[in-house]
C-alpha cells in the first residue's frame, strides 16, 4: 500500500501540451486583475465590520497586518510551485507532485471545504448589501427571510437566489471574459478609493481609543476572520494553462494582486474604525456602506452598495469555477467518483457537480449564520496553505536540482513563517470551528480510504504494471 506515491512534474506538464485546448491569453496584468477579482470581497465589504465589534476594536488594521504575513509568505511558496508546475489544479497538483497522493487528497479535501463555503460567505455578504439597496429604495424585506434560524429568522433567501443564479450560469456555461472581469474589477476597486478618499476627512481618533479592547489576543482572533479577505490569490494559479509566459506570469500575478490588496485594506481598516466607534459594527451587515453613512454620504454609500453587489457577485463566479475545477481534477486521478468529471455533452460544463455544488452551497448560505461559514473556510484554506509551504521544503530537499523559474526567497525561513504563521490563525478559531474541521477531515479520510485508494489511477496503473 502506497498512500504516497508522486506524480512526476515533467509528465504533467506533458499533459497539458498534448492538451492544447486552451488559450493562452493571460499576462500579468490579466492574471493581477483576475486576483484581485477573486480577493476583493466579502472579507473587505462585510467581515471586517465582524471582527472590528467582536474580536479586534480599533487594531483592526493590525489584525489585516498580521493576516497579510501569513497570506504574503504562503503566496510565495504558491508562487515557486506555480511557476515550477503551471497545470490547473493549483494546490491539490502541487501537493501531488511533492507529497504523494494522501497529501493531495487533504490539500483537495481542504480546497472543497474552502470554495464551497467561500461561496456561502460571499453570497451572505451579498444579501446584506442587497438588502441595503433596497431599504434605500423604501423596500425593507421581511427580518424572517434575511437570516438564518440561528439569528431568529427562518432562512437566507437572497443568498440562496444568488447561488441560484450563479449555478445557472455555470451550467450553461457562460465564462466570465477577461474584459467582464476587468470591468468589474475598476468598479470594485474604484468603490473603495471612493471610501478612503470621503472617509480620511471623517476620522476621529477619538474611536482608535480604546485601540484593543479585547487584549492582542483578540487582535490575532481578529486576523483569523479576516484572514477570509486575501482567500483568492490561490485562484490565480487555476489559470495556469491559459497563461502567455507561466513562469514569469504567474509569480506576478499572484504578488502583485496581494500587494494591492493589502494595500487597501491596511487603507480601509484603519479608517473605518476611525470613522464609527467600533462596536456600532455589531448591528451592520453592511459595515462600509454603513460608516460612510454615518458620516452623512448617503449618496457614497449607494455607489459602495453597488461596486460591492458587482464585485461580491464576480468573487462568486470565481469561487463556483474553482470549486468545480478542483471536483473535476480530483474526479480525473480517479480520487473522487466519475460523476464529479462527468461533462454535459451539448453544455461542455460539468453539469452534475455544478448542481451538486448549487444544491450544497445553498443549504449552507441559506441555513447557517456568516461566522460559522466563514470560520470553516479559514480553516480549511489556512490547512492548504501549511501544506503546500512543507511541500516547498520537501521538494527543494528530494529535487534541489529542478529548475524554478521562480525561488521562493529565504527558504527555509519563509515556508516555515507561513506554517507558524498560519497554525497560530488556527489555533486562534474557535474551539468548535476546529472540532468541525476535525469531523470534515475524518469524513475526508473515510472517503479516501474507502474509495480514492482504491480507484486512483495512479495506484491501478502501478498495480497493473506490476501484475
Ligand atoms: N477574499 C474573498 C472575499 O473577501 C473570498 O470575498
Amino acid at each position: 500500500m502506497n498512500i504516497f506515491r508522486t506524480k512526476p512534474i515533467d509528465s504533467l506538464i506533458e499533459e497539458t501540451k498534448n492538451d492544447g485546448g486552451l488559450n493562452k491569453v493571460l499576462g500579468t496584468f490579466g492574471l493581477t486583475m483576475l486576483g484581485i477579482g477573486a480577493i476583493v470581497g466579502t472579507g473587505i465589504f462585510v467581515l471586517t465590520g465582524v471582527a472590528a465589534a467582536n474580536y479586534s476594536g480599533p487594531a483592526l488594521v493590525i489584525s489585516f497586518i498580521i493576516a497579510g504575513i501569513a497570506c504574503a509568505c504562503s503566496a510565495l511558496c504558491y508562487s515557486e510551485f506555480a511557476a515550477m508546475v503551471p497545470v490547473a489544479g493549483s494546490a491539490y497538483t502541487y501537493g501531488y507532485t511533492a507529497l504523494g497522493e494522501f497529501w493531495a487528497w487533504i490539500i483537495g479535501w481542504d480546497l472543497v471545504l474552502e470554495y464551497a463555503f467561500a461561496i456561502g460567505t460571499v453570497s451572505i455578504g451579498w444579501s446584506g448589501y442587497m438588502d441595503n439597496i433596497l431599504s434605500s429604495f423604501g423596500i425593507n424585506l421581511p427580518h424572517s427571510i434575511l437570516t438564518t434560524p440561528f439569528e431568529g429568522g427562518i432562512i437566507n433567501l437572497p443568498a440562496v437566489c444568488i447561488i441560484a443564479v450563479i449555478t445557472f450560469i455555470h451550467v450553461i456555461g457562460v465564462k466570465q471574459s477577461t474584459t467582464v472581469n476587468n470591468i468589474i474589477v475598476v468598479i470594485k476597486l474604484a468603490v473603495v478609493v471612493m471610501f478612503i478618499a470621503l472617509g480620511v476627512n471623517h476620522v476621529n481618533t477619538a474611536n482608535w481609543h480604546p485601540f484593543m479592547p479585547y487584549g492582542f489576543g483578540g487582535v490575532v482572533q481578529g486576523a483569523s476572520v479576516i484572514f477570509f479577505a486575501y482567500i483568492g490569490f490561490d485562484a490565480v494559479s487555476t489559470a495556469a494553462e491559459e497563461v502567455k509566459d507561466p513562469q514569469k506570469d504567474l509569480p506576478r500575478g499572484i504578488i502583485l494582486s496581494l500587494i494591492v490588496c493589502t494595500v487597501l485594506y491596511i487603507a480601509v481598516s484603519a479608517i473605518l474604525t476611525g470613522m464609527v466607534p467600533y462596536l456600532k459594527f455589531k448591528t451592520t451587515a453592511a459595515p462600509v456602506a454603513f460608516a460612510l453613512q454615518s458620516v452623512g454620504y448617503h449618496w457614497g454609500a449607494a455607489l459602495v452598495s453597488v461596486g460591492a453587489i458587482c464585485g461580491l457577485t464576480s468573487v462568486l463566479i470565481v469561487m463556483m469555477f474553482g470549486q468545480t475545477r478542483v471536483l473535476f481534477a480530483m474526479s480525473r486521478d480517479g480520487l473522487l467518483p466519475k460523476m464529479f468529471g462527468h461533462v454535459n455533452r451539448r453544455t461542455k460544463t460539468p453539469v452534475r457537480s455544478t448542481l451538486l455544488v448549487g444544491v450544497v452551497t445553498s443549504v449552507v448560505a441559506g441555513f447557517l449564520p456568516i461566522n460559522i461559514v466563514s470560520e470553516l473556510t479559514n480553516i480549511g484554506t489556512l490547512c492548504a496553505f501549511m501544506i503546500v509551504a512543507a511541500a516547498v521544503l520537501v521538494l527543494r530537499k528530494k529535487d534541489p536540482e529542478r529548475k524554478r523559474a521562480f525561488k521562493c526567497p529565504w527558504v527555509p525561513t519563509i515556508p516555515i513563517l507561513a506554517i507558524v504563521f498560519c497554525a497560530a490563525l488556527i489555533y486562534k478559531l474557535p474551539y468548535v470551528t476546529q472540532i468541525r474541521f476535525v469531523i470534515w477531515l475524518i469524513l475526508g479520510l473515510i472517503i479516501y480510504f474507502g474509495y480514492g485508494y482504491k480507484h486512483s489511477v495512479i495506484t491501478n496503473d502501478v498495480d497493473n504494471k506490476s501484475a
